[in-house]
């Protein structure tokens, strides 16, 4: 039997405090390896001048984690730059904020070859490798040039722009175009898939009548959409437990009544923060019949804090903060409580539950967990409204239940406040039905399942001894 090794550069390494970083692609990866077993390889997050050529690791359960510290340059080039200032703002759209320096894209290259350098030394023959995101696009080149067979697949759990896009990056073939020495390239949604297909054809051939195989450089990769999903009935448990305790109990009692929207999101322009909050106040001025009658809890742990879009995101959102709470807010009333911490996800649980409406309002993402997660959280009997960006990746499977917006259109977002906190309860329990439907069905066991099963050669045993 074949062992899994997962390669990403963020690792959700078990912690004696049990606090994970925030962050879709630890959270469906955890959920994903927990009832299997294989390598975790990663970044430790930490930053040291001479790293150790050996990983730390540590065994939990069935699976070996195992990571790396980085040098400061490493981080600075690879992660804060290429990584982080030039691959993410372009895959999101953002060709306005892209920042791009050679020396920073030859911090990728020579982090990828550092990975590919010690995941190298722990692969066996039959071994299954799937790296993740965009900091790793080059990692299976790598790992060819040293001789590895093996079958290695890629996902991007962030958007893919269309090939017209792809164009501003500097040397995108080298990046975008070396995903073809994977066997296998997943992606969020069918039009992501679409736009890297396009972008491929671009590149070489088509292999024949499946529009999602490409030959390119005498390999084969196969191309697919995997949206990733959430662990809808034990989320749903762990949100009836958490909203019965005295944590969630007493935010609950500190709203007086009030009904409660909420957001959580890390600290990213991406996530179209700044939108929500103006429809927020369009909705407190132009119904003021609202006003102290309704709490937003907007929860955004700080993300990125060395890059310089995210300082200035984080300046502009608490000035923003402040000037809705001076404007609208009484002595006894705080409209908006804006919070910088992380919280544990039974405690976002217990919040989710607690809420009448969640305001996703991305102007791109890639899936975005907490769309579903807020679904899944609520009760069934008495569910509350999720409106969603048209741009999350969610909005592929969640747009028959939730309340569709346009993140650029402040008027019709406060309109979908407002009709979320005035919605009737069947129509609430109805859309609810329809959310948990698909949650159910397209749940992160069959994400993890569809994606080994796509990857494997076909009449080769499943994936599951270490
Ligand atoms: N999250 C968390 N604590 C927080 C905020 C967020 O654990 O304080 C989790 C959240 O529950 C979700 C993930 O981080 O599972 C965020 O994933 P999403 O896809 O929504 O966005 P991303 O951060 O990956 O862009
Ligand atoms: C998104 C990315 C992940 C990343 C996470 C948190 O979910 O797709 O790759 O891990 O954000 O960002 P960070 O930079 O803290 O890892």
């Amino acid at each position: 039997m074949s062992r899994l090794i997962v390669v990403s550069n963020r690792v959700a390494v078990p912690q004696a405090g049990g606090k994970a970083a925030a962050g879709g692609l630890a959270v469906a990866v955890n959920a994903a390896l927990k009832d299997r077993s294989g390598v975790w390889f990663g970044w430790s997050g930490r930053i040291t001048e001479e790293p150790s050529d050996r990983p730390v690791v540590t065994n939990r359960n069935r699976i070996k984690y195992a990571v790396i510290d980085l040098k400061e340059a490493d981080f600075q080039e690879y992660y804060n730059g290429f990584a982080n200032r030039v691959l993410w703002p372009i895959l999101h759209y953002r060709v306005d904020l892209a920042e791009f320096q050679r020396a920073d894209l030859s911090g990728y290259v020579r982090v990828n070859r550092l990975f590919a350098e010690h995941v190298s030394k722990i692969i066996q023959p039959d071994d299954v490798i799937w790296v993740h995101d965009y900091h790793m696009m080059p990692l299976a080149k790598y790992l060819r040039e040293r001789g590895h067979a093996n079958r290695i697949g890629f996902f991007l759990h962030i958007p893919m722009p269309p090939p017209e896009l792809i164009a501003a990056l500097p040397r995108h073939g080298e990046i975008l175009g070396s995903l073809a020495h994977y066997d296998l390239v997943g992606f969020q949604t069918e039009s992501d898939r679409d736009n890297f297909g396009r972008y491929l054809s671009t590149r070489g051939g088509q292999a024949g009548a499946d529009p999602n195989i490409f030959d390119i450089a005498g390999r084969q990769v196969r191309i697919g959409a995997f949206p990733v999903g959430i662990e809808t009935e034990a989320f749903a448990r762990r949100a009836r437990h958490a909203g019965r305790t005295n944590y969630v109990r007493g935010f609950r009692r500190s709203l007086a009544g009030r009904k409660l929207i909420i957001g959580v999101d890390r600290l990213d322009y991406s996530k179209g923060i700044p939108h929500r909050l103006e429809a927020y106040e369009a909705l407190l001025r132009t119904s003021p019949e609202w006003q102290d009658r309704v709490t937003f809890a907007q929860i955004t742990p700080k993300s990125r804090i060395e890059v310089p879009e995210y300082i200035e995101m984080d300046r502009f959102l608490s000035h923003k903060a402040g000037q809705i709470n001076g404007t609208f807010g009484d002595v006894s009333w705080t409209p908006l409580r804006y919070v910088n911490k992380t919280y544990s996800r039974s405690a976002l649980a217990g919040f989710y539950r607690a809420a009448d409406v969640a305001m996703v309002t991305p102007l791109r993402d890639g899936m975005n967990l907490v769309a579903k997660e807020f679904a899944a959280a609520q009760d069934p009997e008495n569910p509350g409204v999720l409106v969603l960006s048209q741009f999350a990746g969610a909005a592929a499977e969640l747009s028959g239940g939730a309340l569709m917006v346009n993140p650029h259109e402040t008027e019709g977002m406060a309109a979908a406040l407002k009709r979320a906190l005035d919605m009737p309860l069947d129509e609430r329990r109805e859309r609810h039905e329809r959310m948990m439907a698909v949650l159910l069905r397209q749940d992160i066991d069959q994400w993890a399942e569809s994606f080994i099963e796509a990857l494997m050669p076909p009449a080769v045993k499943p994936v599951t001894a270490a």
